[in-house]
């Protein structure tokens, strides 16, 4: 048999997200960090010093142009995301894009267009998904071990100090708690429950005008529900229920990264299920992505770009909801 193809990845956005999933890369088979792209050249160079990352590019249109690269890893602020991203796919790169996936719905599919007509992949970075906690689920749920699911239940929270520089804090970059924390409830109760006939929210904003809390209430028209809890005024614990007609799946905190669920069903004792993920998490959505490439695919179906805009108008009909107008930064590639 021949050996599998080494998909080799660049980084767009040399941050946060980005050293916590470079730490996490070795556990990728068959993948390689192969450069990294900034604003700053000596931003680039710090990050793939540490990272022993072969090659850094001062800017992102010289990361994209790099010929060797087959996938791009974009970890820039939401609103970069879309003008990185579609010059990637029209430069024939594949291109895992950071939740949220942009910082608009047209954003979102415009994305999702081109990569059908460029046949090139394209997913958003919802990790989550890929989990084995959320395989487990998907196959509870598959065999009706629970029943019917009717209703999904989420909060997650953090205590960020205010900064107005903070990305969280700040319109430019996208900030407040539904594009940064609202993602995760939205797109695990878009997994579970499907894209819903109604949106209620009720919450506040933050000093720089960005929405820090809300409630939010996801309705079907044959009753079902989800109801999501978000912050970046306090910290919650961030545990998620799964309710079906014959019991339920308690995820504990986190529930974006579990590595255990419970299972509870009419009249059994509760079982817990150990479901432990590759390092902390990140791994599997670079092996979902390098299976797809291999194997030709441009989506994956788990975390499909119908999906994404999905999620994608959720977010950004609750935040108009609040008075919060998100807009995209295509300055990025200047
Ligand atoms: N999957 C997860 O668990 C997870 C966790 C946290 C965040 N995220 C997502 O990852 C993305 C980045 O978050 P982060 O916390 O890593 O952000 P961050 O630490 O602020 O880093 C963002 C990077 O983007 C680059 N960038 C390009 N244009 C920028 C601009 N106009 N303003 C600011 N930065 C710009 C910066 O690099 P240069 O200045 O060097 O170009 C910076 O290093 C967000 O979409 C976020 O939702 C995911």
């Amino acid at each position: 048999m021949s050996e599998p193809r080494i998909i080799r990845w660049g980084i767009a956005g040399p941050g946060r997200i980005a050293n916590s999933e470079a730490a996490d890369f070795d556990l990728v088979p068959d993948a390689e960090l192969a450069a990294v792209g900034s604003r700053s050249i000596d931003r680039a160079r710090a990050f793939a010093d540490r990272h022993l990352i072969p090659r850094a590019y001062g800017s992102y249109r010289e990361l994209i142009a790099d010929t060797e690269l087959d996938a791009i890893y974009i970890t820039t602020p939401h609103p970069q995301h879309l003008a990185i991203a579609r010059a990637a796919i029209r430069a024939g790169k594949a291109v895992l894009v950071e939740k949220t996936f942009t910082a608009t719905v047209a954003g979102a599919e415009e994305l999702r267009e081109l990569s059908r007509s460029q046949r090139v992949f394209a997913m958003e970075a919802m990790w989550t998904r890929f989990l084995p906690a959320y395989v487990k689920i998907r196959e509870l749920i598959a065999d009706k071990v629970i029943g019917d699911v009717r209703q999904v239940q989420a909060d997650l929270g953090v205590d960020r100090p205010y900064d107005p520089t903070d990305r969280l804090f700040d319109p430019r970059q996208g900030g407040g708690a539904l594009l940064d924390l609202g993602v995760y409830l939205v797109s695990f109760a878009q997994h579970i429950l499907g894209d819903p006939q109604s949106i209620l929210i009720n919450g506040s904003l933050g000093p720089t005008g960005v929405d820090a809390e809300f409630g939010l209430l996801l309705g079907y028209h044959d009753g079902r529900a989800a109801a999501l809890l978000g912050s970046i005024k306090n910290a919650s614990p961030g545990a998620a229920r799964i309710v079906g007609t014959g019991g339920w799946i308690d995820i504990p905190p986190r529930f974006h990264h579990p590595d255990k669920i419970t299972l509870c069903r009419a009249g059994k004792e509760p079982e817990l299920i150990n479901c432990q993920p590759l390092g902390h998490g990140y791994p599997h959505q670079f092996i979902e992505v390098g299976n797809r490439i291999r194997a030709g695919q441009i989506e994956s179906p788990i975390m499909s770009l119908d999906d994404t805009v999905a999620v994608q108008r959720i977010l950004n009909n609750a935040a108009e909801q609040l008075g919060v107008l998100h807009a995209e930064d295509e300055s990025v590639l200047d």
